[in-house]
């Protein structure tokens, strides 16, 4: 189970909904479509599968896919907009709450994606490796692994180690009237682990006024290029591509992204 025993997403539908709104883009969705292209319909499972945004747009492009996600409220949000799809695309997808950590995920999948950041979720590289591992397990033979992450190489990043920034991250108002306001402050780094520890609050404030404040701590590795590169080979996958962005230009020192494309052996 993750040291984060607590993640931003758990405790309210209305950051969920503030999610949706802000994290709309589909640039990386493009590039799996384009990567899928005529490899028929797939069977695909996304750990850190959040409301759907990747899922749902590729079942509707025919795939099946299963996704879990440790947030009650993400999945409770993704739930809706599945409800408005039609029936034989609803039955194509399955949903589970699960904390992807302290699970054994199931198998036989073309593709696992470990999409949009989602290593920025976790405590520890060993929880990130242990992730590739578990994704090794659940790909079939020759299935695939696509895993997108910010590519943040050499010492912590400045930002991270700042004491005294208070970062603000997925605040905004919902459709009910609800304002959400999130903020993120560092309390605790170590360059050389490359681990960052933050406070992290948010209000929830009602239209009438009432506030709800949430208050967690979350630990950080930014996961570097090499790292998953190694988990990669040493889980059994033969790396295809790496991009340094979503328009599929290969990776060099300074891009934005570290995206690969793998199969399993
Ligand atoms: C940044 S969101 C990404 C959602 C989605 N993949 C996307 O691309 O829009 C990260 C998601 O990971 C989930 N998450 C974080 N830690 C997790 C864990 N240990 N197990 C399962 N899900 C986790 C959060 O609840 C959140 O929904």
């Amino acid at each position: 189970m993750s040291i984060n025993q607590q993640n931003l997403y758990d405790f309210d539908i209305h950051i969920a909904e503030i999610y949706d709104q802000k994290e709309n883009h589909t640039q990386d969705i493009e590039l799996l479509l384009k990567l899928l292209r005529k490899k028929g319909k797939l069977n695909i499972l996304e750990p850190f599968c959040g409301t759907g945004r990747i899922l749902i747009s590729l079942v509707l492009d025919g795939h099946t896919t299963f996704g879990i996600d440790q947030s009650q409220a993400m999945l409770q949000f993704a739930q809706t907009k599945i409800d408005r799809l039609p029936n034989d695309v609803q039955k194509r997808i399955q949903l589970k709450c699960a904390d992807v950590t302290g699970e054994t995920w199931p198998t036989e999948y073309d593709l696992v994606i470990l999409g949009f950041n989602c290593f920025y979720e976790l405590a520890s590289a060993e929880e990130q490796e242990f992730c590739i591992y578990q994704a090794s397990r659940a790909c079939a033979s020759g299935g695939y692994i696509y895993v997108d992450n910010d590519h943040m190489e050499g010492e912590l990043d400045t930002a991270w180690q700042d004491m005294n920034h208070k970062y603000v991250y997925l605040s905004g108002i919902c459709k009910d009237g609800y304002q959400v306001k999130n903020t993120r402050e560092t309390i605790w780094f170590d360059i050389k682990r490359r681990l960052a520890r933050f406070d992290r609050r948010y209000q929830i404030i009602a239209p009438e006024g009432d506030i709800v404040e949430y208050q967690f701590f979350q630990q950080k590795h930014p996961v570097s290029k090499v790292e998953v590169q190694t988990w990669l080979e040493k889980h059994g996958f033969e790396i295809l591509a790496v991009y340094g962005d979503h328009t599929a230009n290969p990776y060099h020192e300074h891009s934005k992204k570290a995206i690969f494309w793998a199969r399993k052996r």
